[in-house]
C-alpha cells in the first residue's frame, strides 16, 4: 500500500461545515480502532493546530514551507500530540506556498509529492480552508479519498456542489484526484427541516450520503477540552457516527471500498 492510498482529504468550500471538528473527532475515533494517524493542516488560519498543540508553531515551521521546491522534508514537521496522533502544523507559509508556486505548472501536484515521503501511518487526515483555492485543489490532488462534512441549509448544499465541481474539474484536467467517500450531514438537528434536507441528499447522492452527525454539546464541550468526545464522553450520540465513519476509512484505505470516481467530463 501506497501513503497516497492512506490519505484522506476534508473538504468544503463554505466555513462552518464541519471539516475541522469532523477531522479531529475522526481522529480520536480511528486512534481507538487502533489505527496510527496523522493529521495535516493545510489551513493557514491553522485552527486545528492551535486546538491540538499546546505551544502555537512559529512561522515557516508548518506544511506550506513544505510545498516549496527547495522546502524541507514534511516529515521534519511532524509533531507528536498528547492525544495518541501526530501533526503536520498549519501556519502562514501556506498562503507564501501559494504566491510562491503561482507560476509553477505543477504546483497542485506539490502536496501529493511532500507528503509521498511520509511513512508509518495507516491513514493521513487532510484538514482544508473553507475555499476551493491552492490549498483545497491540492488536497484533492494529494489524497486517494474526499470526505465532504457539510451543514443543511441552502448555502451548504450550493458549497458542496461547488467542492464536487472543483473535484470533476481537477479530474477533466487529467488530475488523479480523490475518489468521494462520504458525505457526512454535520451538526444537524432533530428538526423536519434538516431530515427533509437529508433525505434530499440521499436522493441526489445515495450511498454516499452517511448518517448525519447530530449537533450534541458533547462534541462542543470535547473541542472546548481539547479531547476526542469519543473519550470525553464516549455515550454521546455522535461518538457511533464517528466510529462508523471511522470504520468507513479503515475499509477505504486498506482496499475494502471502491469509492466514486470523479466524472473526467467536466
Ligand atoms: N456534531 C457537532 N455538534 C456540535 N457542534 C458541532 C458539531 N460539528 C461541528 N460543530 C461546531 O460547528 C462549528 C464549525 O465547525 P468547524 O469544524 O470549525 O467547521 P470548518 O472547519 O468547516 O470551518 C464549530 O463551532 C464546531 O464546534
Ligand atoms: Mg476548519
Amino acid at each position: 500500500m501506497s501513503t497516497r492510498d492512506a490519505i484522506v482529504a476534508v473538504i468544503n468550500r463554505k466555513g462552518g461545515a464541519g471539516k475541522s471538528t469532523t477531522t479531529f473527532q475522526l481522529a480520536g475515533s480511528l486512534v481507538e480502532l487502533g489505527r496510527r494517524v496523522l493529521i495535516v493542516d493545510l489551513d493557514p488560519q491553522a485552527s486545528l493546530t492551535r486546538l491540538v498543540l499546546d505551544e502555537p508553531v512559529g512561522q515557516g515551521e508548518g506544511i506550506g514551507n513544505c510545498l516549496l521546491l527547495d522546502g524541507p522534508p514534511a516529515a521534519s514537521r511532524i509533531r507528536p500530540t498528547a492525544l495518541k496522533f501526530d501533526l503536520l502544523p498549519g501556519d502562514r507559509s501556506i498562503e507564501g506556498a501559494n504566491i510562491a508556486l503561482l507560476d509553477y505548472p505543477g504546483r497542485f501536484r506539490r502536496l501529493r509529492r511532500a507528503l509521498a515521503g511520509i511513512a508509518g501511518y495507516d491513514v493521513v487526515l487532510v484538514d482544508t480552508p473553507p475555499s476551493l483555492d491552492f490549498a483545497t485543489a491540492s488536497a484533492m490532488v494529494a489524497a486517494r479519498w474526499a470526505i465532504l462534512p457539510t451543514g443543511t441549509v441552502q448555502q451548504d448544499i450550493d458549497a458542496l456542489v461547488d467542492t464536487l465541481a472543483l473535484l470533476d474539474n481537477l479530474a477533466a484536467d487529467d488530475e488523479d484526484v480523490a475518489r468521494r467517500l462520504a458525505i457526512v450531514p454535520t451538526g444537524t438537528e432533530r428538526d423536519n427541516v434538516d431530515r427533509q434536507v437529508v433525505e434530499a441528499l440521499h436522493v441526489t447522492f445515495g450511498d454516499l450520503v452517511l448518517e448525519p452527525i447530530p449537533r450534541t454539546v458533547a462534541v462542543k464541550r470535547s473541542m472546548n477540552a481539547r479531547v476526542p468526545v469519543c473519550v470525553s464522553e464516549p455515550r454521546s450520540p455522535a461518538v457511533p457516527r464517528y466510529r462508523a465513519l471511522a470504520e468507513l476509512v479503515t475499509r477505504a484505505v486498506t482496499g475494502g471500498v471502491a469509492g466514486e470516481v470523479a466524472r473526467a467530463t467536466a
